[in-house]
C-alpha cells in the first residue's frame, strides 16, 4: 500500500519546487537530472515536475504497489517522458547515475525493527539509518526530509563529517499521525526525546526539507538554524564550524 499522508507529501512537494528553482544554476539539474529514493505515489513530485521545465527526475520505489500507483499519478500529469519510476531499491538502482542530486522524503519511522503496518517506512532503530547511507554516497547535493523524531543531530553531524554544509530549509509542524502513532513506533520516538536525541510533543513533530551541498559554489552552512528550527540544540562543535 503507498504511503498516505497529503499533509507531509505537500510540505515535501513545495519545499522542493521552492529549492529547485531558487538553487536551479548551483544545482544544475537541467544537466544530469536528478535522482529520487523513495516515490511513494507520486503525489509529492509530479506536479514539481509539471510545474518545472527541463526538470527530470529518475526514481525508484520497493513498495510494488506504490510503483503502479505512481505511474498512474505520472500519467495524470502529462510528466511521463520527464519522471520515472522503478520498482527496486534506490541504491542498487542509482549506482552510477550521472545525476549529482538527490531529492528524498526518506523513510524515517524509529523502531526496534521493521514489522511496522508499512515495513517500507522503517527507518532504522533512530530513524535515520536511509538518510545516513544516502549521506554516505557520491551525491553533491541532497534535497531531504529531515524529521525532529528522527535523532536529525545525529544526522546533522554525520552530514558535516561526509563534507555536507546546510544550504537552506523549510520546517512546518506535522501531526504525528497514524505511522507515527504506532506503538513501537511512538514508543521508541519517546525513547529518543527522552534521551534528547529527539523532539515531539504530545501531537506533533517538525520536519524541515533540507539542501544540503557539498559544492563550494554554494556559501554558508545554516546546520544550527536548522537544528533550531527542530527543536533541539545543535553542538558546540558544529554550530561554530
Ligand atoms: C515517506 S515515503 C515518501 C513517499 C513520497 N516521496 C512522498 O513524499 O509522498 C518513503 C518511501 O520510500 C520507499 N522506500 C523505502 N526504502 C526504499 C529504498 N531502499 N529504495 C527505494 N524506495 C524506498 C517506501 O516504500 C516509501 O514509499
Amino acid at each position: 500500500m503507498p504511503f498516505d499522508c497529503t499533509a507531509e507529501s505537500q510540505h515535501f512537494g513545495c519545499s522542493l519546487g521552492l529549492v529547485l528553482r531558487q538553487y536551479a544554476r548551483e544545482l544544475d539539474w537541467a544537466r544530469d537530472g536528478v535522482v529520487e529514493l523513495g516515490t511513494g505515489d507520486a503525489s509529492a513530485v509530479a506536479g514539481v515536475v509539471a510545474g518545472v521545465p527541463g526538470l527530470r527526475v529518475r526514481s525508484w520505489d520497493v513498495d510494488a504497489p506504490s510503483v503502479v500507483a505512481a505511474r498512474a499519478t505520472i500519467a495524470e500529469h502529462g510528466v511521463g517522458d520527464r519522471y520515472t519510476v522503478e520498482h527496486g531499491d534506490f541504491f542498487a538502482g542509482s549506482a552510477g547515475s550521472p545525476a549529482r542530486t538527490v531529492i528524498t522524503n526518506p523513510p524515517y519511522l524509529p523502531a526496534p525493527d521493521g514489522d511496522l503496518e508499512l515495513p517500507g517506512l522503517w527507518g532504522g532503530p533512530d530513524g535515520n539509518a536511509l538518510l545516513l547511507r544516502l549521506l554516505d554516497g557520491p551525491w553533491e547535493h541532497v534535497v531531504t526530509a529531515v524529521a525532529s523524531y528522527a535523532d536529525p543531530v545525529g544526522t546533522l553531524e554525520a552530514a558535516a563529517d561526509a563534507g555536507y554544509r546546510v544550504t537552506s530549509f523549510l520546517a512546518m509542524p506535522l501531526e504525528l499521525g497514524r505511522y507515527s502513532r504506532e506503538p513501537k513506533v511512538l514508543a521508541r520516538i519517546r525513547e529518543l526525546v527522552d534521551a534528547g536525541r529527539g523532539w515531539a510533543d504530545e501531537d506533533s513533530y517538525m520536519v524541515a526539507v533540507a539542501l544540503l551541498t557539498r559544492s563550494p559554489a554554494l556559501r554558508g552552512d545554516r546546520a544550527a538554524e536548522l537544528a533550531g528550527a527542530l527543536q533541539l540544540p545543535l553542538v558546540p562543535a558544529l554550530a561554530a564550524a
